[in-house]
């Protein structure tokens, strides 16, 4: 497909749109571990959630959401408050264009400037696309929690990579 890749913020407005792309990785792949996809509305609330507090970026072309990556919350409790965790979902028709790249390119470079000093990414095993797209922008392995989620009666892998983002966050 021809068009400018555009990245901007996601508002809940674009909650169909990119629901639309999320759906089928819930309903069909083990690549989520959700087993029943959110409504609009909650994801939505996701989106609204993320864009305060994180990030939570789309990609688009010809006026047509693409793609969208975000960042989430690591743990709840209060020294973990410094690291981040990060997805991205594109739509398989756009796949290998560098919107995924183009994506996460934007969202470390937002999370860093919010004071986040660590992302992780949690990646259901097998999943090269995803393994080749978070090695390419300097994540790093840091292990693999075994059998650890069961989709679909099968038990999967999940193996979790690390990025630094700064060194130090804005604030204690
Ligand atoms: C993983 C995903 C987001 C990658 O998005 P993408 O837009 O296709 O990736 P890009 O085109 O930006 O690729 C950037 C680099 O990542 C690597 N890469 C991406 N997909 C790859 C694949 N299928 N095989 C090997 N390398 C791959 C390559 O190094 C690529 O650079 P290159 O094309 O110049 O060689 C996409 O495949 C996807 O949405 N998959 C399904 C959902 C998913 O698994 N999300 C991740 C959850 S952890």
């Amino acid at each position: 497909m021809t068009g400018a890749l555009k990245i901007r913020p996601a508002t809940e407005a674009d909650s169909a749109s990119l629901l639309a792309i999320y759906r089928p990785f819930v309903e069909s792949t083990a690549v989520s571990f959700e087993t029943v996809a959110p409504t609009t509305d909650e994801f939505a609330a996701r989106i609204a959630k993320a864009v305060a507090s994180w990030q939570w970026l789309l990609a688009e072309r010809a006026g047509q959401c693409i793609g969208y990556a975000y960042g989430s919350t690591h743990r709840e409790r209060a020294a973990y408050r410094w690291s981040v965790e990060v997805s991205a979902y594109v739509h398989p028709d756009h796949h290998r264009q560098g919107v995924g790249r183009a994506l996460y390119e934007r969202l470390l470079e937002d999370l860093a400037r919010k004071g986040f000093c660590n992302a992780y990414a949690g990646i259901t095993m097998p999943n090269e696309g995803s393994i080749a797209l978070h090695r390419s922008l300097g994540f790093e392995s840091i292990g693999v929690f075994k059998s650890v989620g069961r989709k679909f009666g099968k038990w999967h892998d999940v193996a979790w990579f690390q990025r630094p983002l700064r060194s130090s966050p804005l604030q204690e």
